[in-house]
């Protein structure tokens, strides 16, 4: 059988400016993420299952059908990561961390899950990643929510939306939990299947589907808005106060429910419909629960991760390969000096393509094609004069520069 040459579905292979354009997106996060003062982190890119399988939601889809999982030489039950939270908080529990409050995470890095492979949507994809643990109050959900706005706004991001909703305390989902499944119970033989099936297991998944006949039933159900607590409304009040405060504008949607289970209160997106349907671009919420329900002490949090394929989709902000020198000598000896002027150039920080071989046409023609600024062309008469021609390859200007004086007559160019 021959070797396959197509990458595994789901997944690809990045190469030239898309780096440069993958690597500014993690640079403008990172260097954001310490003005906020988040510490940098990176955790491992495979997990014991159960730190996935418990914390994500025995129901959600990465758990049921997107986990990258199995089980090594040695019998573990080992699973890609999925997503960064729960390992994260995985993290900070067995170093201990717990101790020093408030915790302030960013990481970013490669996850895996088992999806239906489409425009902006891989099994082998990127994010961007902060959490921040040991702060109850709604300040954190505004600064969290701020600074997922300004990576946006560093990047010059499109056609952005920001929706917000509260999944409000335990109480507030008890009680909304029963009033939805009293509502939709009537329409259980019309759901799709998937809803069915959520409808006993986690019925306010259902609020996320996207089938029709399903969006139909829900436009009349019950919303969660009608059941906080005043602890809850009051919460989410000021959240949105502070977000107006900062001019940040948001739709309020009651349908937003997550695909994770372990949210409460905050919960938001911000979408793009740059890839024809609308896509989360970014997204978050908090998880005061998660920590304990992991073997953690009580710790409230609430972090976002951003998908970098999308982010870069999104961007305004382009980045192009930086302009080379081209070196192109003519002549044996030019040759020899060529290597040696080359080491110096590069040394003193330019980017040279050296020709390798070749005419002084054919170099030429590929100096032009590796989008070099300037050719350095030097022959016997230059190499006499200790001097060398520079060409500006836009404008085919030549002139004159001495050897001594190129480093100098480069730098103010370049
Ligand atoms: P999530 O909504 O599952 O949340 O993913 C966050 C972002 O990752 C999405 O908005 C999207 O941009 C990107 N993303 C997810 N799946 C894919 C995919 N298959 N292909 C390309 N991009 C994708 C989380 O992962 C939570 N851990 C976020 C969080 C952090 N909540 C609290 N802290």
């Amino acid at each position: 059988m021959s070797i396959p040459l197509q990458p595994v579905r789901g997944t690809r292979d990045v190469i030239g400016e898309e780096v440069l354009q993958f690597e500014m997106i993690q640079s403008v996060a990172r260097s954001i993420a310490e003005r906020y003062g988040f510490t940098p982190m990176l955790t491992p890119i495979f997990e014991f299952t159960e730190v996935f399988k418990r914390s994500l939601g025995d129901t959600s889809d990465v758990v049921t059908k997107e986990m990258y999982s199995f089980e090594t030489k040695g019998g573990d039950h080992i699973t890609l990561r999925p997503e960064f939270t729960a390992q994260i908080v995985r993290a900070v529990i067995s170093s201990g961390l717990t101790q020093s409050l408030p915790l302030k995470l960013y990481t970013a890095g490669p996850l895996f899950r088992y999806e239906r492979p489409e425009k902006g949507r891989y099994r082998q994809f990127s994010q961007i990643n902060f959490e921040l643990m040991g702060v109850a109050e709604p300040l954190a959900d505004i600064e969290i929510i701020a600074l997922a706005q300004h990576i946006l706004d560093a990047i010059g991001a499109k056609e952005i939306t920001l929706e917000l909703n509260s999944l409000g305390d335990h109480e507030t989902r008890t009680r909304y939990r029963t009033a939805l499944v009293a509502y939709l119970k009537d329409f259980a033989h019309v759901l799709s299947e998937d809803s069915k099936t959520r409808l006993t297991r986690n019925p306010m998944r259902i609020l996320d589907s996207k089938d029709e006949e399903d969006q139909k039933i829900l436009q009349n159900a019950p919303s969660i808005s009608d059941y906080y607590t005043q602890e809850a409304k009051t919460f989410l009040i000021k959240v949105c106060e502070g977000l107006s405060q900062l001019g940040i504008a948001y739709t309020h949607n009651t349908k937003l429910v997550r695909g994770l289970d372990y949210y409460c209160h905050t919960a938001f997106e911000f979408t793009s419909s740059v890839f024809g349907v609308s896509k989360a671009i970014l997204a978050g919420g908090r998880y005061d629960g998660l920590m304990p329900m992991m073997g953690g002490p009580e710790m409230p949090a609430i972090g976002f991760a951003g998908g970098i394929e999308r982010l870069m989709a999104v961007s305004s902000k382009t980045v192009n390969m930086p302009r080379p020198i081209a070196i192109i000598p003519i002549g044996g000896e030019a040759e020899t000096l060529a290597l040696t002027l080359t080491q110096q150039l590069r040394n003193d920080g330019f980017r040279i393509e050296l020709g390798y071989s070749g005419n002084v046409g054919k170099r030429l023609k590929r100096a032009h094609k590796a989008n070099a600024e300037l050719a350095i062309i030097f022959g016997e008469d230059e190499i006499k004069a200790l001097s060398v021609t520079v060409r500006h390859l836009d404008h085919q200007k030549e002139e004159r520069i001495a050897l001594d004086q190129l480093q100098d007559f480069l730098r103010k160019i370049v």
